[in-house]
């Protein structure tokens, strides 16, 4: 043993391992001699043998580690050190609000839809009856990239590119990333998400588009949740509104939440706009539509209590494992 501990090098280490427990060596020996016991004392003779044979091929084990832990770069390995624990991975409570609002659209018939994030001013703009010189056009609103493409600023060009794509009935519902040219504060982000609505076919109405929306509206948020429709303008649609939820947090007697107002406002809705079936070559006389947005960085951070907006971008993880 104090050989074993002396070795300098594995050269030594060897020359010593090779003379006590190599094929030649000093036990090999005395497992030889064995025989020449008396019998009944062989077996305690062979255990002793067995156990020191164990012990010292350990102590060589041993010295062997240590000298290729020394010759390794770095500290030597601390063994006493605590586990590094691994994270599993969650899905970002952003993408399960998505998941969500598609399965209730699904339920009732709706499909998923999409298009891309860098689109033309045609599909963002011209094709949804936006004016010339409509304000969202500006470039303090929108992200103009080079060529005449720019970052869509809602989800609406997919109500263009899918009726193109197809003849009515039509009832998508379009997920997505969109972009505007906003200064980041706990309501704003420069990247967001929203998620559009279409249904065409013919008698549609206004009255379906409620329906579909307060019916949205309670399986999100429970059966006691009420939907308001505010006349607003859209380039798009005919007539317009924006519609609100009645506030989830306090059931609408008025908190911080809601501004006090009771309401919680969630987006824009209305009939397509015949001027937007002409460009896509439907015809006004015959169809009807309705479309709507959402967004769903709003609905995430109603449901799951998130202050700021730009925790869904920063993606700190201290954030996302809480979901
Ligand atoms: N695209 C509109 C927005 O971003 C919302 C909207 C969608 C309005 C569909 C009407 C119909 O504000």
């Amino acid at each position: 043993m104090a050989e074993i501990e002396a070795a300098s090098d594995r050269n030594s280490l060897e020359r010593v391992s090779n003379a006590y427990l190599g094929r030649k060596g000093l036990l090999a020996d005395h497992y030889g001699k064995l025989g020449s016991l008396e019998p009944s004392l062989r077996p305690k003779g062979g255990a002793k043998l067995n156990e020191i044979k164990k012990l010292l091929s350990e102590l060589v084990e041993i010295r062997l580690s240590q000298f290729a832990a020394a010759a390794a770069p770095g500290p030597p390995f601390d063994f006493t050190l605590p586990g590094r624990r691994s994270y599993v991975g969650r899905r970002h409570p952003l993408l399960q609000t998505v998941d969500l609002i598609v399965s209730i659209f699904r339920g009732m018939g709706f499909s998923v839809a999409s298009g891309p994030d860098i689109e033309t001013s045609f599909y963002n703009f011209d094709a949804l009856n936006t004016p010339e010189n409509h304000p969202s056009r500006d470039l303090s609103d929108t992200f103009y990239i080079e060529n005449g493409f720019l970052l869509r600023t809602h989800t609406s060009p997919v109500q263009i590119r899918t009726m193109q794509s197809q003849s009515p009935p039509v009832r998508i519902i379009a997920p997505g990333r969109c972009y505007r040219s906003d200064a980041p504060d706990a309501s704003h982000s420069p990247v967001f998400y929203q998620c559009e609505g279409l249904y065409v076919d013919e008698h549609v109405t206004f009255g379906d588009l409620k329906g579909v929306v307060i019916s949205f509206a309670r399986q999100l948020f429970g059966s006691g949740v009420d939907v308001r429709f505010r006349p607003h303008f859209f380039p798009f649609t005919e007539p317009s509104a924006e519609y609100d939820f009645s506030c989830i947090i306090c059931g609408g007697k008025g908190c911080r939440v809601c501004k006090n107002s009771g309401w919680l406002e969630i987006s824009g809705a209305g009939m397509v706009d015949p001027e937007v079936f002409k460009a896509v070559g439907y015809d006004p006389e015959k169809y009807t539509g309705f479309a709507f947005g959402m967004g769903v960085d709003r609905i995430a951070m109603l449901r799951f209590g998130i202050g700021d907006i730009r925790h869904i971008y920063e993606n700190d993880v201290r954030f996302l494992g809480q979901f």
